[in-house]
């Protein structure tokens, strides 16, 4: 989604804009913008359709913008198509004010029909371009530029983080933000906002996150923020401990190929700190026994790859704790009067901690008594702040689009949670749990040898590239595995293709198998094998080719099935999509990358989802 820094100092802008919109584009965009003030040349404002090279590439054609305080912005286009016009920053009719805005202004129409009936002519399509024109009508020359800000707030429905930069303020740069992450960063002498960490961290490690309804004024001394009343307020300032390189490709062609190679250190992050003596220990929970005691249900609310876990995770919590478990997709659970009470515990899962359907649904939980536990990889984000107990997955900056090593740190923590949960509740049966914690702990080694052979999945990828339709199938944890790859596969590589359960195959969709039809047979949970070749067999005999996933134990009999496998270490049953998300993740991977597909920012997604 769209990204926003803005900085003021004493250093030219621009470089430090376009560095920081560099480091946001893993974010997804499709147009960039600066916009700068000097004391001499007032607002100068470049922006381009496209990726930030095309921006670039302008920018290099014109004299340097001169200015020491700026904005700039990715776009990733809601109202309005994207091309240079609707790109941001935007400025008011009469160049007094330039703003960025990241979320959506939803009664925008209704301002922007105001504004219209005294005289104002806008330029763009957007939501956003109102927040600009409506600051200016409010404007009085000479007035504390705060005073229009609030009243423009005032009127504003929806969701948005902003950075305003006003004509005659050329070392001033204000921020505010509902509903759509924006935190502060100080610098010697030099302050910014940003989206993201990644954005500012090669100049400061110092940063503040905003909080809904607060207005931060920034100048080169120094930052004052305000809450919605316009209250000081004073806020506590963290430092990031990530160092620049993880958010860097160090050599790899791609991050998401990077990130997929650093899972077994990810995974040794998650678990090593939280896994002692052969128990699980998490000491940063403030959970009772008396309030995990008094759960009747647990929810799990989260979108895409995240919700895929939750559903992997559906399995082992109700097999380790004997509760109702249901998963559910964020963005219908708001709208679906969830039975949620005091006594049910929901469970929110986000990488980035600002997906905005995750987000609201944790408020409605909330509102109705529900305990928050979320699980989240980006440290201080929003859902993080809003939960009761946040269980941080330590993966470090995810920059591909595509998750990879968030989903499995997210995966290993949510088995390690209901192992942590059955022990607190005397319900984890002694030899199971113990062995599942004995396999927890080497799971990092296990997976390092998937990793390492990585020819097979480039050999598969070459003979299946060129496929418009691809099936996955499986049957219980290897069902809700088969969602992930199937994502995997489409989000990157644009080839369609459908995850079943494989026993819901006979009921329909086996109509579509014909000969060549390309089929993924997950076959790694071992209590249902069996079942898993039945269904090989059923596709076979329709022609289908079939790659089959599959532990080292099975090797000999699917080998004898199946047109091709992939093959990974046994572990316990429990924890075997952990091992076996990864073959899919290469699988996809390879496939896209023989497709010259732009794998790490795949069209139309963005890695942040903060519009509904
Ligand atoms: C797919 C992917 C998305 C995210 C989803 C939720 O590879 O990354 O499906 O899982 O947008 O994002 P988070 O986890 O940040 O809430």
């Amino acid at each position: 989604m769209c990204g926003i820094i803005g900085f003021t100092g004493s250093s030219p802008a621009v470089p430090i804009l376009l560095d920081g919109l560099e480091h946001l584009e893993y974010r997804g965009y499709d147009s960039a913008g600066v916009a700068v003030i000097s004391p001499e040349k007032g607002l100068q404002i470049q922006k381009r359709k496209g990726r930030l090279s095309a921006l670039r590439e302008k920018l290099d054609g014109l004299p340097p913008l001169e200015g020491t305080t700026g904005v700039g912005h990715t776009r990733w286009a809601t109202h309005g198509e994207p091309n240079d016009v609707n790109s941001h920053p935007h400025v008011s009719q009469n160049g007094r004010v330039a703003i960025v805005h990241n979320g959506i202004i939803e009664n925008y129409a209704e301002i922007k029909e105001f504004l219209l009936h005294r005289g104002v002519r806008f330029r763009s399509d957007t939501d956003s371009e109102v927040v600009a024109q409506l600051l200016d009508y409010y404007f009085t020359d000479g007035s504390d530029p705060l005073d229009a800000v609030y009243r423009v707030l005032e009127k504003l429905e929806g969701a948005y983080a902003l950075g305003i930069l006003c004509a005659d303020r050329p070392d001033m740069l204000i921020a505010a933000r509902k509903d759509a992450p924006l935190l502060l960063g100080y610098g010697q002498g030099e302050n910014f906002i940003a989206s993201d960490a990644t954005a500012i961290i090669a100049r400061t490690r110092t940063v503040a996150y905003m909080e809904d309804g607060e207005v931060a004024v920034l100048t080169p001394r120094g930052i004052d923020v305000y809450d919605e009343y316009r209250r000081p307020v004073e806020k506590q300032r963290h430092t990031i401990d990530w160092d620049v390189s993880a958010a860097e490709k160090g050599g790899y062609a791609h991050f998401m190929f990077k990130e997929i190679m650093e899972q077994p250190e990810a995974l040794r992050h998650t678990v090593s700190p939280r896994l002692r003596d052969g128990e699980v220990a998490f000491d940063e929970l403030s959970l009772t026994e008396e309030k995990l005691r008094s759960f009747r249900r647990i929810f799990i609310v989260a979108c895409g790859s995240s919700y895929h876990v939750g559903m992997l995770g559906k399995y082992s919590l109700e097999r380790f704790l004997r509760l109702p478990v249901e998963v559910c997709l964020a963005s219908e659970f708001r709208y679906s009067s969830p039975l949620v009470d005091e006594r049910s515990l929901v469970i929110v899962i986000s990488q980035s901690g600002e997906t905005l359907d995750s987000m609201a649904a944790l408020r409605e939980a909330k509102a109705l008594g529900g305990y928050i536990l979320s699980i989240v990889n980006v440290v201080g984000s929003s859902i993080a702040r809003e939960s009761d107990d946040v269980l941080y997955t330590w993966a470090g900056p995810e920059i591909a689009v595509a998750t990879t090593k968030a989903y499995s740190t997210q995966l290993v923590l949510l088995t390690m949670f209901g192992l942590w949960m059955a022990r607190a509740l005397g319900r984890a049966g002694g030899p199971e749990y113990a062995a599942v914690t004995a396999e927890l702990g080497l799971l990092p080694e296990k997976l390092e040898t998937v990793l390492a052979g990585t020819d097979v999945y480039q050999y598969l990828a070459s003979l299946y590239f060129n496929r418009d339709c691809v099936f996955f199938i499986g049957r219980n944890l290897d069902y809700a595995l088969g969602l992930e790859g199937s994502l995997k596969l489409k989000e990157i590589s644009y080839i369609h293709s459908e995850s079943y359960a494989a026993g819901e195959l006979k009921h329909g969709t086996i109509s579509l198998i014909e000969p060549g039809t390309l089929v993924v047979a997950l076959a790694t949970y071992g209590p249902l094998i069996d079942k898993a070749v039945s269904n090989i067999v059923e596709v076979k005999a329709r022609g289908a080719e079939v790659v089959a996933l599959t532990t080292e134990s099975q090797r000999e009999r699917m080998e004898k099935l199946a047109d091709h496998v992939m093959v990974i270490p046994d572990t316990h049953p429990a924890l075997q999509p952990n091992l076996g998300v990864v073959p899919l993740q290469l699988f996809a991977y390879y496939i896209a990358l023989q497709r010259g597909c732009d794998i790490d920012k795949p069209k139309n997604l963005a890695k942040s989802v903060t519009v509904e």
